[in-house]
Parts: structure tokens; sequence; C-alpha cells
């Protein structure tokens, strides 16, 4: 791993809201005097009733509970709309830029109060009401921001699903919430590619029940089908509502959203974040991990269908009353300089993505990069998984000149906002380390036995107390919210990831320890994909694990066991690649199938991951104590007929 360290510029010392002096005074008032400190900072979002409590959280076995400035009342589109408006009325909020590189819009302050507030008058107008959950199932498109604030306006809970899951993932979506109204367009576009979102809705309707609404918003203009009943036009809608809407006072823990993720089980997970705490702490992120200040244009490249794009293009960058960019395309459309082009056109300073997007674009060489001017850049960031050192090191040198800090912020959809980063005008980087705690927050490793690890160590990386971010429960199954995160270490939350602290106290993180994989900086639960492959009538058994991949961190690595009399042949292999891409979508295809004869079983029947992973990683050298194997041949088999990478 390389050690090479960058050290704070003195411009960004001096220009930053946060210097070295100044974190590690905040980062000891933060845990020494948690309360005095997040009472202070929940000052910078507008209260309706102000909390006279900050932290009421417990780690306790049988006794998880999280609540943040309980007894304070807000509104979290009013913080991120209405309190601007006597200041920035006509500062633009949104910028939009669409796919085709002719498509822009600009939407100010006072255009986005409006259009949130026709919104949420057309839910209403529809019986939504407080508490009620709202699915969105949409493009990158203005609309998907109006949505989101349209329902926080009227207190419904927003459930985003990221537009390009199959129907029968928005069904079980769908269904687990128990929406009755559905949100989405008419296609999607994406690299000028159609993507058939209202018939994707039909499809899965047909899988749930108790929807009673689908809004459709117009994108492509293609000849969709419309219910007579259930379907109706957003822009027909429109004209009849005003752009008049009053919040609803929301207690600080009244939900916000709910927002599912994969886990180790085959059902994805509802991450429930609420108000008053999630605002808080999106806010407060964003403005010091990007060291946002007024007039900056700030690009989070992520969908808003993932929490990047909940808390970094939407709640974090509009609470601060900042100008926030949202793309509705792919990076490589219709050039591999696309990003830099869109950075160029609206003068972006701080721009925020993933590393599987840095390490295909630098499989394109430095000439995509540097025909393009990017003089506006001033902050880099990184999210989403371990970036790799010599991608690190590309983004610095080719995007950035070498001028601009990269901070590789790490953080979960659970957590709602970031937790391990840099601070620009503090922080030395290495490239590869999230370096250090943001604040209020403490990591701890912790080895196999639950023992705190000290100094430089290597182990589990837990955290120790609650932040106002951090997620409530799972949605309708707060033993699940137990069982999953606080059961592993009691009395701290497990993040699932592995980790090493070095002599300074920066943190490594490793990758996922669990059954989680981890591609394109997505999470996929390897459970997930192996249900949706039994699922196939020619399936008898499946067992899926990550391997090393260039582009995607880690790819999808299927052992498929055939039924009796089955044929192993290519065709059945791309059958089962488009199964699971139509099952639940193209996140999920696997990249390597391997039909394996027999699988890796322990005496009492349990599938040997360890060596399935060992194996997918081309490291059988390593595969360890095979001995306890109920039959030990079966593994050089699956050495012998190991599929090939890339
Ligand atoms: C998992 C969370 C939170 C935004 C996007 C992903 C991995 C995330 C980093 C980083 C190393 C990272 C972790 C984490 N991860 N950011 N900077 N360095 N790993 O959200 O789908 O909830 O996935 O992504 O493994 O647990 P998510």
């Amino acid at each position: 791993m390389s050690e090479k360290i960058y050290d704070v510029s003195p411009e960004w010392a001096s220009r930053a809201f946060i210097d070295d002096a100044k974190y590690q005074d905040m980062y000891a008032r933060s845990v020494s005097d948690p309360n005095g400190f997040w009472g202070e900072q929940a000052q910078r979002i507008g209260w309706i009733k102000p909390f006279t409590k900050v932290e009421n959280t417990s780690f306790a076995p049988g006794h998880i509970s999280i609540k943040w400035f309980e007894d304070g009342v807000l509104n979290v589109a009013w913080n991120c709309i209405d309190r601007h408006l006597p200041d920035r009325a006509e500062q633009t909020a949104i910028i939009w830029e669409g796919d085709d590189p002719s498509d822009s819009r600009k939407i100010s302050y006072r255009e986005l109060h409006d259009e949130v507030c026709k919104f949420a008058n057309i839910l209403r107008s529809r019986n939504v009401q407080k508490g009620d959950r709202v699915t969105i199932y949409l493009p990158m498109i203005p609309e998907a921001a109006f949505a989101m604030l349209a329902c926080a306006r009227i207190g419904a809970i927003h459930s985003v699903v990221f537009a390009g899951f199959s129907p029968d993932s928005l069904a079980q979506r769908i269904t687990d919430c128990q929406s009755k109204i559905v949100i989405t367009a008419d296609e999607g576009l994406r690299g000028g590619r159609k993507v058939p979102l209202k018939a994707n809705v039909d499809a899965a309707l047909k899988k749930c029940e108790g929807v009673d609404w689908v809004v459709v918003v117009k994108r492509t203009g293609a000849d969709v089908f419309m219910d007579d009943v259930r379907d109706f036009w957003y822009a027909e809608a429109a004209e009849m509502v005003t752009t008049d809407c009053p919040c609803e006072p929301m207690h600080a823990e009244d939900p916000l959203f709910i927002l599912y993720t994969s886990g180790s089980t085959g059902q994805p997970k509802g991450v429930l974040h609420t108000s008053g705490g999630y605002l808080v702490f999106a806010a407060m992120t964003h403005q010091y991990v990007f060291d946002y200040h007024d007039g900056d244009i700030y690009w989070c490249t992520a969908d808003v269908g993932w929490v990047t794009g909940h808390s970094y293009i939407l709640y974090g960058p509009l609470a601060n009353g900042a100008t926030t960019l949202m793309f509705e395309g792919v990076p490589n459309y219709p050039t591999n300089s696309r990003f830099w082009e869109v950075i160029d056109k609206h003068k972006v300073n701080i721009f925020y993505t993933a590393p599987t997007a840095i390490r295909a674009l630098m499989q394109g060489g430095d000439e995509p990069v540097k025909k393009t001017s990017r003089k506006s850049l001033r902050l880099l960031g990184s999210v989403g998984e371990p970036i790799n050192p010599e991608a690190w090191e590309w983004y610095h040198r080719v995007v950035g000149e070498d001028r601009c800090p990269i901070v590789d912020t790490w953080w979960q959809t659970e957590t709602g906002g970031i937790l391990i980063t840099p601070l620009p005008g503090a922080t030395k980087l290495k490239p590869g380390s999230a370096t250090r705690p943001f604040f209020g927050v403490v990591p701890q490793i912790l080895d196999a036995d639950a023992n705190v690890l000290e100094g430089e160590c290597q182990g589990n990386l837990c955290l120790a107390r609650s932040w106002p971010g951090q997620m409530r429960t799972v949605y309708g199954d707060h033993a699940r919210f137990e069982q999953t995160y606080f059961s592993a270490y009691p009395g701290k939350y497990f993040t699932g990831d592995g980790c090493r602290r070095d002599a300074d106290g920066y943190y490594w993180i490793t990758g996922r320890v669990d059954d989680v994989i981890n591609v394109s900086g997505h999470r996929m639960g390897t459970a997930e994909v192996e249900s949706s492959l039994v699922a196939h009538a020619k399936v008898s058994e499946a067992a899926v694990v990550g391997y090393p991949h260039d582009i995607k961190g880690q790819g999808i690595y299927a052992y498929v066991t055939l039924m009796d009399g089955t044929e192993p042949t290519e065709e059945l292999r791309k059958e089962l690649v488009a199964w699971v891409r139509k099952d639940i979508g193209p996140i999920a295809s696997p990249d390597l199938i391997q039909f394996a004869p027999s699988l890796p079983k322990t005496r009492s029947g349990k599938i040997m991951r360890r060596i399935l992973r060992k194996i997918a990683e081309d490291e059988p050298s390593t595969l360890g104590d095979t001995s306890t194997l109920a039959d030990p041949a079966v593994v050089e088999d699956l050495v012998e007929h190991r599929q090939n990478k890339r």
C-alpha cells in the first residue's frame, strides 16, 4: 500500500472552514461533550419548535433506541427551500444536465419552491398524508428532486427505488412498505438508451396490491399504457394545483425516508432515516467535507436512487443553500470526456464521484481529460468503495492537475452521511485511506473475539457511539435492525467492513467481511443473487462470491450446480446471466458462472464460502484447511475449472 503523503497546502489551510487545529479541538469536544457539540451544530438548520433534549440513544442489547433532538419540530423541505427564499430566490438551486449534451436546465430556489409545492399538492389531492409511503421510481430528472422534497413537505415517507431495478425488485419494495402511490416516468434515458420505466411499473403492479395511483412524468414522450383509473400524467395534474402548499410540522424523529439495501439475506432491508438528526448531519458533513462556500458549484455524480444521491445531491447541499448539479447521463456518453465537459460547461468547483467511474475513465487514457480545461475545479471526492492508490494518483494528477485535494469519504446507507474522511483544510492525505473520523464519530477495530484493538491494528470496524445521521430501524422490523448491526459486537454498531488502522491513526477500509459484495460501488447481497439463480428450473444449487475486477472493484462469481441430466452449455450460461439480470436488475448480473458438479460443504452440509472465495480470487494456494470437508475432492475439480477473470 502506498505511503505517499500529500500535505495540506497553506492556501487550503487558510481558506477552509476547518484547519487541523480546529479539527483537533472540535473533534475532542464532539466526543467529550456530545450534547453541547450537537446542540450547537443543530442550530445550522431552522426549527419550528426548538428541541430541549439532544442525544437519547442506547446500543444496549435488547434496548436499541436512537433519538436525537426528539422534542424539536421542523420541516426538511422548508429547510431546503423556503428558508433560502429571502436571500437566494433567484440563485440556481439545481443545475440539471441531460443525457444529451444539448439538454440542460437551471432551477432557481423560487422555481424549486413552486415545483415542489405543486407536486406536494398533487400528492395531497390523492389523499397522501403524513406517514404514508410513496415509492419513487424515476430517472435522474428534476422531477425526482421535486417528488422527494414534496414528500418531505407533507410528511410522507419516500422510498426511492433505483430506476435500474427490475419489476420484481420494485414490487418487493412496494410491498414491503405498502406504498399506495408510485411516481415514475414514461421512459428513462441513459447513454442514449431508453429504459422502459412505466412498463416496468405495470409489470411490478401485477405482482403486488394496494397501489391506488401511479403518477407518470413525461420524459421521452413514448407511447405508454395508461390505466384509466389508476394512472395519470404529472403535467396534467400540475395544471390543476397551486404553487402554495404549507409545510407539515414534523417531529425530529418522524421518518423522512426509507431506502432499501442488500444484506446477507435474500430480502433487502428498508433502512429508515428520520428528519432532524439526518438533516443536521447531511448539511454539516456537506459543508465541512466539501468545504462548501456560498456561490460554489457542486456536483455529485451519484443517482438519487442511492443514499449518496439523497444526502449529497439533495438534502445536504440544499439545506446549505448550495447550487447542486444533477446529471442524467453516464461518464462515457457521447464520449469519455463527458464529465470534464460538464465541469467546464457549468464551472463546477467541487466534484464527487466513485472509484469505478475513475478506473473506467483512466483506461481511456489522459487525452479525453486533458483536452478539457477543468480550471474551475478545486476539490475532488470519492465514495462507494476503497479507491486503489493508482486510481487515486491518476484522479489527483490528471483530473485535478495536482492542485485539488481528494476527499475519500467512507460511509454507508445506514450511516446517513460521511463518517470517515479527510477535511481538505485539515488532513494530510494518503492515497487509499479514508483517513480520520468526522466529528462525533468513534471508530473501533475489534478482533473476532470482540477485543477492542489499540494502535496499529486490523480487524472489524465498529462504531462505539451514535451520531445524528444514523439509521433508526429497519422499516417494520426492529428485531432485524438489532440482529444485523448490534449482535456481532454487543453495545456497538458493526459496519460489516474490515479495516486497518496505521501508526498515524489513519483508517484503511479493506472491504466487506460479510456476505455482501461491492460491485461498482453498489452493494449486492450474495444471497439475493443465489436465490435468483436457484429459482431457475435447471439450477439445483448456487453459491455466489466476489472476486477482484479491474473496473468494478468486485465482480460477481457464481458457482452453479445443475439439475441431474442438465447439460452445462454456453447457451445456458448466457441464459442464467440474462435470468438474474431480468429478475433483480443489470447491477446483479453475474460476471462469471462456473458450473460445479458439487459445492464444498462441511459434514453438516454448510457451504464453505471461504474456499469458494479463494478459488474465485485465484488464490488456490491459500485455501487453508479443507480437511473438515465432507468430500475434499470437490475442491480440486473447482480449482481446475475456475473461470478466467476479465
Ligand atoms: C459500503 C456501503 C455510502 C455511499 C455509497 C455506498 C463501502 C463506501 C467507501 C470508501 C471504502 C467504502 C463500504 C461500505 N464503501 N465508501 N470511501 N472506502 N469503502 O453505500 O451501498 O450503503 O455501501 O460501501 O464497504 O460498508 P452502500
